[in-house]
């Protein structure tokens, strides 16, 4: 990827219809869908037209437009045309938001590229392959699930496939501004971080400069067009006065005062502008603290489905939905589950103030000793860094969700918090975890002869013994000591026991750092009423909720906390007719918007926290 898509730079939307063939067999290929050709004879035989074919809205998944692909996992191609004028000294790339889950690109009948994962941004650098005038552009995208893939062949999600987000033009001058990374050191005191240019420095300087207070930072860049950045934090503050004269100190971010800084930064004649708020985030013990004092995360977990439509959550109204939502819940945190969503969701959430767990999707079973998969995850994780690495609001980088524990994992999971950390080490790493046992025998995938990946809470509760009994749960994966916070994940009343047994479980984790309950609920339709033992009903969602707020009320090391979740999703493994048809319905608001019983039993919980 080449640069973060700052709002700044100056681009050519290709949103829009675009021209699409369903190619199960992926004949495509040999049928070279890749070239727009047109029967030049009535003897000719071509047989695709695309501007005959039906259309496919960009963004967006195909899943949700047109019934007859709601189920569909293959190879569809999108085409469309578009006009352009080249200009002197510009180069130009082909970018796009995001496309699942394999993709390959051409134009103008040349192949530009492939990329693999469904959640991160990609560009081609086209200044050689465009014409003056109409140029077409071509993708194949095929979300086809992979064993070898990130995720792989199962999830609790709906797959949904396309061109799921934004594809632009983007114009850049010759040498051009390609990545930045400004942040606080960890003592507050300085702005650090980077500048990196794309092309050959000229004048080797740039400037930082800071419109609202006046204050510019310059300075020189290598040979390889890069500049390390350092300057007192209050500088900011103080603008044009000198720091000797000035007492004035930088204004933090924080979720109560999300305070973003316009930053301009130029050299080499380009330019880019870009909102950055600043902070640190840190643990001492088993706290976390933003800017220096401990922290609760009263957060939600969500998925990037749309409200009121379901599909990709693709359009900012989407995103404001769903994050004034989790505010109205009395969220300072959200756990943005299980991929990276889009980047205004992002952006969003640095503006409204909410801090945000970003997770890429190694997703229960995965090969971990396949080096592909390996160099797979690895590509996901640069490139959410690479784009969110400025957003104040972003607080975790997660390497994975409920993964089987064993050595070969547990290797494959620490190479990437490793990877993390060299990447950024401004932010903390977490998991979500949720095996519970210290010597059971479940430390390792089970799998039956169809290779299924069994679902292990069922299994994990039958090894403690019966909860009613009191029961004290350990957490020890060994992957713990590779993360700054633990994330744990607990269905207890759900998967495992009785809603009540929550009352009696106590937690042990054998390692001192601080816990994010990253996940706990129970499935209710919305307006579903009877008794607290009746499942999927509203107050056996309550009854859940109530006994998980007692039970964490005593949980050791508790940091915060983000339940499952904020709004039902779809989900391919949730069949059951008339209460799931194809959701996952834990959400605490329907699909519909419309709000359950439970959503105000946490509103009023985290009323009450963030008030102490
Ligand atoms: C899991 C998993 C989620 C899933 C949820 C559920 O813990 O992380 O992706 O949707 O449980 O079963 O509802």
């Amino acid at each position: 990827m080449h640069f973060p898509l700052s709002p700044s730079l100056p681009t050519i939307s290709l949103d829009g219809a675009w021209n699409s063939i369903v190619d199960p067999y992926e004949s495509g290929i040999s049928s070279r869908y890749y070239k727009t050709e047109k029967p030049q004879s009535k003897s000719d035989l071509v047989e695709f037209d695309y501007d005959h074919s039906p259309k496919l809205k960009v963004p967006g998944d195909w899943n949700t437009q047109r019934d007859s692909l709601l189920f569909y996992e293959g190879p569809v191609w999108y085409q469309r045309n578009f006009s352009y004028q080249r200009k002197l000294h510009r180069r130009v790339f082909l970018y796009f938001g995001a496309t699942n889950y394999f993709s390959r690109v051409w134009l103008n009948g040349t192949k530009l590229g492939e990329h693999v994962g469904g959640f991160t941004p990609f560009d081609f650098e086209v200044t050689d392959q465009l014409v003056e005038g109409e140029n077409s552009v071509v993708v194949e995208v095929d979300n086809t699930r992979r064993l070898d893939g990130v995720p792989s062949l199962k999830t609790d999600w709906w797959n949904y496939g396309g061109l799921t987000r934004g594809v632009k033009v983007v114009e850049v001058p010759e040498t051009f501004v390609e990545n930045y990374f400004l942040h606080l050191s960890s003592d507050r005191k300085s702005v650090d971080g980077w500048v990196q240019f794309n092309g050959k420095p000229v004048k080797n300087e740039v400037a930082i400069e800071f419109p609202e207070t006046g204050f510019v930072y310059r300075t020189l860049l290598t040979p390889e067009g890069r500049a390390n950045i350092g300057f007192e934090a209050s500088a900011i503050a103080c603008g044009k006065k000198l720091i000797s004269e000035c007492k004035a100190a930088l204004e933090l971010w924080s979720p109560e005062n999300p305070k973003l800084f316009k930053v301009v930064i130029s050299g080499e004649g380009d330019s880019v502008t870009d909102e950055i708020g600043f902070r640190t985030i840190e643990t001492r013990g088993t706290e976390i603290l933003l800017n220096g004092k401990p922290v609760f995360l009263r957060g939600i977990s969500m998925h990037e489905e749309a409200p009121f439509r379901s599909g990709r959550a693709i359009f900012e109204e989407n995103d404001r939905t769903l994050l004034t939502w989790a505010k109205e819940l009395g969220c300072n945190f959200v756990r943005m589950a299980h991929y990276p969503h889009n980047e205004d969701m992002v952006r969003l959430a640095d503006r409204m103030g909410l801090l945000l767990w970003e997770e890429i999707p190694v997703y229960w079973d995965i090969q971990w000793q396949n080096a592909t998969t390996l160099e797979n995850a690895k590509a996901q994780l640069r490139d959410v860094i690479l784009r969110d690495q400025n957003r104040a609001a972003i607080a975790f980088w997660s390497m994975s969700n409920e993964t089987p524990i064993s050595a070969e994992r547990t290797r494959f999971l620490k190479s990437l918090s490793t990877y993390a950390r060299d990447l950024d080490a401004t932010r903390l790493i977490t998991s979500a975890l949720n095996h519970t046992d210290k010597t059971g025998p479940f430390s390792r995938t089970l799998s039956d002869p169809a290779g299924e990946y069994l679902d292990t809470r069922l299994i994990t509760s039958a090894l403690i013994g019966p909860r009613g009994s009191g029961t004290t749960v350990v957490q020890d994966d060994p992957l713990t000591e590779a993360l700054d916070v633990i994330g744990q994940n607990e269905y207890i009343g759900w998967y495992e026991g009785k809603p009540e047994d929550a009352d009696n479980t106590r937690w042990t984790f054998a390692f001192n750092k601080p816990v994010i309950v990253s996940e706990f609920g129970a499935d209710a339709q919305y307006n579903l009423h009877g008794d607290a033992q009746t499942r999927f009903t509203e107050e056996y969602q309550v009854n859940v909720f109530e006994h998980q707020l007692n039970m964490l009320a005593h949980m050791p090391q508790l940091a915060g906390m983000s339940p499952w979740l904020l709004m039902d999703f779809r989900s391919p493994r949730r069949p059951l007719p008339g209460i799931q048809d194809y959701f996952n319905r834990k959400g605490l608001i329907s699909d519909r918007g419309q709000r359950k019983r439970a959503f105000y039993i946490l509103q009023k919980f985290y009323r009450e926290k963030a008030a102490q």
